[in-house]
């Protein structure tokens, strides 16, 4: 293991952990690019865009209920422990998760900014009320506001879609003054990442990135592991408490 990196990480105070699909794919759920990643099957633009909901809301739905119903099956793996155990650890912490199936939460993480929504919430299209769903599936497709009875969508940032500047707010000040900043399993194509890493190690964080193989993030990396994060995580996490 590279011994400055567990060292800077035994130093640290303040650390964000940003992570990707990568994290969860060792509990059973797709990534979105790479061999058997989402977008290899699906086309993004005809299920995971304001356009498409508004030719096909049910088949959007559909979409979604199929990866709800893979979420329910999968439970949080050794990669998401240790990003809960680091929570605990570290005097000031911040999670930011590209992910949308609530695993981090689930393994207990509770400073996280879920930056593309969560699976497991819905939101109106009129009123805005956003309320949680079931882990059963839905009966009636697509679904339609608990308060008003208007047509809801899925909680998640789809394509073409800005970021709430809130999470974008909270995310940069916490970055703008971080020891440490470990991204996992994010292959960059969606360049938010790669901008928090960038951003982060221009204020003064060392940053490791933790990934099957080289990623975008990488050239603003410090530190770069490569291999499974459910086994990454736990090795580099033992050396730190060593
Ligand atoms: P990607 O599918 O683009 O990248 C997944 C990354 O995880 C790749 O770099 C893989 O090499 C790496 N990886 C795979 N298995 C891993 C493992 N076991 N351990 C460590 N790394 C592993 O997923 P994201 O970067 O998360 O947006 O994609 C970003 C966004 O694009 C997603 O949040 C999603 C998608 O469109 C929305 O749904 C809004």
């Amino acid at each position: 293991m590279n011994q400055e990196a567990i060292e800077k990480a035994r130093q640290a105070k303040r650390v964000a952990v940003i992570t990707g699909a990568g994290i969860s794919a060792e509990s059973g759920i797709p990534t979105f690019r790479g061999a058997g990643g989402l977008w290899r099957k699906y086309r993004a633009e005809e299920l995971a865009t304001p356009e498409a909901f508004a030719q096909d809301p049910t088949l959007v739905w559909e979409f979604y209920e199929w990866r709800r119903s893979v979420c329910a099956e999968a439970s949080p793996n050794s990669g998401h422990e240790i990003v809960a155990r680091m929570e605990e650890f570290y005097p000031e912490f911040l999670l930011i998760t590209q992910n949308i199936d609530g695993l981090h939460i689930r393994a207990g993480n509770k400073k996280i900014i879920e930056i593309h929504g969560n699976i497991w919430k819905a939101r109106c299209t009129a009123c805005r009320n956003i309320f949680n769903l079931p882990t059963a599936p839905l009966t009636h497709l697509p679904l339609h506001c608990d308060q008003c009875n208007s047509l809801a969508r899925p909680h998640i940032v789809w394509f073409g879609e800005s970021y709430d500047p809130e999470f974008l707010r909270r995310a940069f000040a916490f970055l703008s003054a971080c020891d440490l900043i470990v991204v996992v399993g994010t292959s960059g194509m969606v360049s938010i990442p790669v901008q928090f890493a960038e951003f982060a190690g221009k204020h003064g964080a060392y940053v490791i990135d933790i990934n099957l193989e080289k990623s975008a993030v990488a050239q603003f990396a410090h530190a770069e592991f490569y291999g499974k994060a459910g086994e990454i995580l736990p090795g580099f996490w033992e050396e730190i408490q060593g």
